[in-house]
């Protein structure tokens, strides 16, 4: 047992124009959602159903602020090709990505509202990416993804954590055996029960697609998984000091 893991944070902040340069306030909400809700102290972990209360993990991880960067940018918009983490491609660059997690906050546009790189890819491009209207809890944090559970998701994927319907059929895994099989991803805000693949969908996973205020827990599975990158072994395991 490793204990609590604690991990640094570096942002930056790319921004074309004032209202993405997100204020301290709105980046400070962002780390305590982190916090909650990698240690299950979110104050909507009461609305999980009894089904799955026996599986709801403290992944007992917390992350601090480290540095805050800040970057004027040409670019309107950065997509998902990883622009936003190159400084000669109007981003920045990563700073020590073996022992901080890097977070970008840029427009990433259509319609996208982050994306995570998983464990064990180039260094220069490891850490997760969100845009800045679905970035922490306050400021142009924008409904129904205002509740900062983009990133949760994100570094949830960072943390080699995969979709919770495992992105196919029911046969395919997400690699957790908590976790019931699905599908397909669940939007909005779904009934509770919710069946596909014979089986009660856990909706209200980090891991699913619903809006931030109906999804409020990690399993003890998603916790083992990535707790393990920080053990002797681990694609992680230099993060540990
Ligand atoms: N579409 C993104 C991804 O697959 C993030 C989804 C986040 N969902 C949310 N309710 N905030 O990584
Ligand atoms: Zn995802
Ligand atoms: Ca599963």
């Amino acid at each position: 047992n490793l204990g609590t893991i604690t991990i640094p944070v570096i942002v930056h902040v790319l921004y074309n124009n004032a209202s993405q340069n997100i204020s301290d306030a709105q980046i400070a909400s962002q780390i305590a959602v982190l916090n909650d809700d990698f240690n299950a102290t979110n104050n909507d972990i009461n609305q999980v159903p009894s089904l799955f209360s026996p599986v709801v993990a403290d992944s007992d991880i917390q992350f601090t602020l480290d540095q805050v960067i800040r970057k004027q940018t040409s670019q309107t918009s950065f997509g998902t090709g990883d622009a936003i983490k190159f400084d000669a491609q109007g981003g920045s660059n990563v700073v020590t990505p073996s022992t901080h997690l890097n977070i970008w906050v840029g427009n990433i546009g259509g319609g996208i509202l982050g994306y995570a790189q998983f464990p064990g890819g180039s260094s220069s491009t490891d850490g997760v990416v969100v845009s800045p209207q679905y970035f922490g809890t306050t400021g142009t944090a924008t409904a129904p993804f205002d509740g900062g559970r983009t990133t949760t998701h994100e570094v949830g994927h960072w943390l080699n954590l995969r979709h919770i319907w495992g992105d196919g059929r029911c046969n395919r895994d997400d690699f957790v055996s908590d976790t019931p099989t699905s599908d397909r991803p669940n939007y909005g805000c779904p009934n509770f029960p919710t069946t596909h693949c014979r089986t009660t969908d856990m909706t209200m996973n980090y891991m699913d697609y619903v809006d931030d205020e109906c999804m409020y827990m990690f399993s003890n599975g998603q916790k083992e998984r990535m707790r393990a990158l920080f053990a002797a072994g681990g694609a992680r395991e230099a993060m540990l000091p």
